[in-house]
């Protein structure tokens, strides 16, 4: 058996346990995105770890909006959006952003043409038009049909369990 193996395994019912149900879903270690789109009174942007690709031709990604969020409006309909996926020391980036829609002050940062906030010195940037929402419980699937991409490779940020982390490749 793998070292690693746990040997403790609870079963249990998604609706009557939500908080077991959130550490499982956390067991899926991820990347870390900032959303950002034009608000209407400055630029916003949100820290997501919902980031998907989906399809290659056409380009397409996802990511999904808590419903609950107060930043909620400003993507849900947003026609033009960009995602950012953070490097191993992008760590400040995502903490300001999961506290502030307008966590833009220590950044370097740009508008495109459509007025959308595009940080620099990201792992990698999609610049994406809204392609289709989906009403998903309480969060929504926004697809975003990508338009240009920024890509500069470097060790990723990574969430699980709750926590930050890095990337150990196999030797
Ligand atoms: C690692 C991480 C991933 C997150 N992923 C999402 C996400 O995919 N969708 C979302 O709506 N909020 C996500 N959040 C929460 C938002 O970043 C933000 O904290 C939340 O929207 C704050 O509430 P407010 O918008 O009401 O101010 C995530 C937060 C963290 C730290």
């Amino acid at each position: 058996m793998d070292a690693t193996a746990a040997g403790a395994e609870t079963v249990f019912s998604p609706d009557t346990d939500s908080l077991a149900f959130r550490r499982a879903l956390g067991s899926f270690a991820t990347g870390v995105t900032i959303v950002t789109a034009p608000g209407p009174d400055g630029p916003v942007g949100i820290t997501a770890n919902s980031f998907a690709s989906v399809s290659l031709d056409p380009p397409l990604v996802l990511w999904s909006p808590a419903k609950a969020s107060r930043r909620f409006d400003y993507f849900a309909t947003a026609p033009h959006f960009a995602i950012h996926v953070l490097g191993a020391g992008d760590h400040a980036i995502c903490e300001g952003f999961s506290r502030a829609h307008s966590a833009f002050d220590a950044l370097d940062w740009s508008e495109n043409a459509h007025g959308v906030p595009l940080i620099h010195g990201v792992a990698a940037r999609f610049e994406c038009t809204l392609e289709a929402s989906h009403d998903a419980g309480d969060h929504l699937i926004i697809v975003g049909r990508v338009t240009r991409v920024a890509h500069d490779p470097q060790a990723p940020l990574v969430f699980h369990a709750g926590q930050f982390g890095g990337f150990a490749p196999r030797g």
